[in-house]
């Protein structure tokens, strides 16, 4: 019965807290308002890494599952703004469509979002060990470097530069990305599914490429350390 009395006693309390806020002389002098969900101590990027990540990307970043990219030395501003896009704003979608990845950063905060960058710009990366077809590396050298001139298509090396190591903060590096990821975000690129920096470049540079040239482009980049 008493106990009964002072969880009424209590919602009582809560719910008046905020109309008397300023009345601070009658305030009740017992704890009422400790928070139920005491706030946990944040988590460090690397544990989030290995906890949360590390089932898809590796705690390390170097995806074995060429679905998944390798995040390993990537440069950190990209990633922290990758993360961001994967997050609706407000009333508006997310800049990239993913599912899986827009679960992911529901729980992360800007904080979150940028320690994880630091984290995964700073381990070594291991590029993609799938085996690549040599004749589709050949035909994708010559596009990545030299483009293609009549379809208007731009040499990847200008703005990725000629080692594949990208220039922060908004041109990533892909030098070793798995070509499955790789032709997967062109194709979102293409679609308009995957918005972008840099007023949408890389939307504009896919829709002038056929799908073999895609194919190519994606495995040598693959195969580039
Ligand atoms: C269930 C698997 C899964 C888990 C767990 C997961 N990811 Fe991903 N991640 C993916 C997939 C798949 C993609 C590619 C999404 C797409 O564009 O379609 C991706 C893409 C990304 C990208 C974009 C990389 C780039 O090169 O643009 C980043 C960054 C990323 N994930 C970070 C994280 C972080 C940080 C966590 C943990 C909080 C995480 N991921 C957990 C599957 C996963
Ligand atoms: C004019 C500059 C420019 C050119 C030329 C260019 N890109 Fe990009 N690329 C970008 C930018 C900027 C981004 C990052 C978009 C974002 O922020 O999501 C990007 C992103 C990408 C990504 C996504 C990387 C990831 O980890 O998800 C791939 C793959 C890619 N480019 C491949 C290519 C290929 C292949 C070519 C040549 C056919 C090319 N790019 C030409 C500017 C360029």
């Amino acid at each position: 019965m008493k106990m009964i009395k002072t969880m009424v006693m209590l919602a009582a309390f809560a719910m008046a807290a905020p109309i008397s806020a300023e009345t601070t002389e009658d305030a009740p002098t017992t704890p009422v308002d400790t928070p139920v969900d005491a706030p946990a101590v944040p988590a460090t990027a690397e544990e989030i890494a290995s906890g949360v990540c590390a089932g898809c990307h590796n705690a390390d970043g170097n995806s074995v599952i060429p679905m998944n990219p390798i995040l390993a030395n990537q440069h950190a501003e990209y990633i922290t703004k990758q993360l961001m896009d994967f997050k609706a704003n407000g009333d508006e979608p997310p800049k990239r469509n993913s599912p899986v990845m827009s679960a992911m950063v529901a729980a992360l905060s800007p904080e979150d979002m940028k320690e994880l960058g630091a984290y995964y710009a700073k381990q070594k990366n291991i590029p993609s060990q799938i085996p690549a077809n040599k004749k589709l590396v050949e035909t994708g050298k010559i596009l990545y470097h030299g483009g293609h001139l009549k379809d208007a298509i731009p040499a990847c090396a200008s703005c990725h530069g000629p080692t594949g190591a990208g220039i922060p903060p908004l041109y990533p590096a892909i030098a070793g990305q798995h070509a499955e990821y790789i032709v997967m975000q062109l194709e979102q690129f293409n679609k308009g599914e995957r918005g972008g920096a840099h007023n949408n470049v890389m939307q504009q540079v896919i829709s002038r490429m056929n799908a073999r040239e895609k194919n190519a482009v994606s495995v040598y980049i693959s195969t580039m350390h």
